[in-house]
């Protein structure tokens, strides 16, 4: 049984006051949740205030992203030990937007991995494909793509600590989620694929959330699927009723 996963991603929004407001609602309303991992993604600048708001109650922090260096002469980075030290436990790599708007790559985005993995924080690894690709028939091929690029020689025991999550980019933000069946079909054929980069007992336990547009309305047929694991949030995380609504609807 996998266990399901719902994050809430909060991209670029949210001071760290605001994040306080936003953290202490969400926890009157989820705290009490059992059966589903909750995890939280604030912007760095306000991880150290949501850590302190979380403290004791069971739900995990999140960053949006990583460098793969640990330190050094690379200004305006992020790294794992600063993550860690703060108490982040999981971390959202390869996002479409930084695809996107910041020239992430298979290549960097299996470096982060990697640099991820190497400080004990939890993946959360995007793929996804474009309305373009998706109408030339090519969503399979970019899944491939991403997948076998970002996971790149990782190890079967380091994948079983990863979490995919497939986020069709024609989905994120638009209010257009993808069906259930268009999302179990991508989903199953992640699975297969990860049978044949690692082995079954890899394809059968990696948890794969889907992501884009999630709701309460839509969350409970997304997970009625039998390969939806979880669900990536964006914009109805940033809100405590919605989000609340979303990980209650997530209980299988
Ligand atoms: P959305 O974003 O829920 O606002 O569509 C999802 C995501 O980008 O992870």
């Amino acid at each position: 049984m996998r266990k399901p996963i719902i994050a809430g991603n909060w991209k670029l929004n949210k001071t760290p006051h605001e994040a306080i407001v936003l953290a202490n609602d969400l926890k009157r309303e989820i705290v009490d949740v059992a059966g589903v991992d909750i995890v939280l993604c604030p912007p760095f600048t306000a991880l150290a205030d949501v850590a302190d708001t979380l403290t004791d109650t069971g739900i995990a922090l999140g960053a949006q992203n990583i460098f793969w260096e640990d330190a050094g002469a690379f200004t305006g980075e992020i790294s794992g030990p600063m993550l860690k030290d703060l108490g982040v436990s999981y971390v959202i790599i390869g996002h479409s937007e930084r695809r996107q708007f910041f020239n992430e790559t298979n290549e960097t985005v299996n470096k982060r991995l990697r640099a991820a993995l190497k400080n004990g924080l939890a993946p959360i690894v995007c793929v996804g494909e474009n309305l373009a690709q998706r109408e030339s028939n090519k969503t399979f091929d970019i899944i491939k793509d991403h997948s076998e690029g970002s996971l790149s020689g990782l190890s079967s025991e380091e994948m079983k600590k990863v979490v995919l999550a497939y986020e069709p980019v024609w989905a994120i933000g638009t209010g257009k989620t993808a069906t259930p069946d268009q999302a179990q079909e991508v989903h199953v054929f992640i699975r297969q694929l990860l049978g044949k980069m690692f082995n079954t007992e890899i394809a059968n336990s990696v948890r794969i959330q889907y992501g884009g547009s999630v709701t309460p309305d839509n969350v409970v047929s997304l997970m009625a699927q039998a390969d939806i694991d979880g669900a990536l949030v964006g914009g109805a995380s940033l809100k405590a009723p919605s989000f609340a609504a979303i990980v209650k609807g997530a209980k299988k």
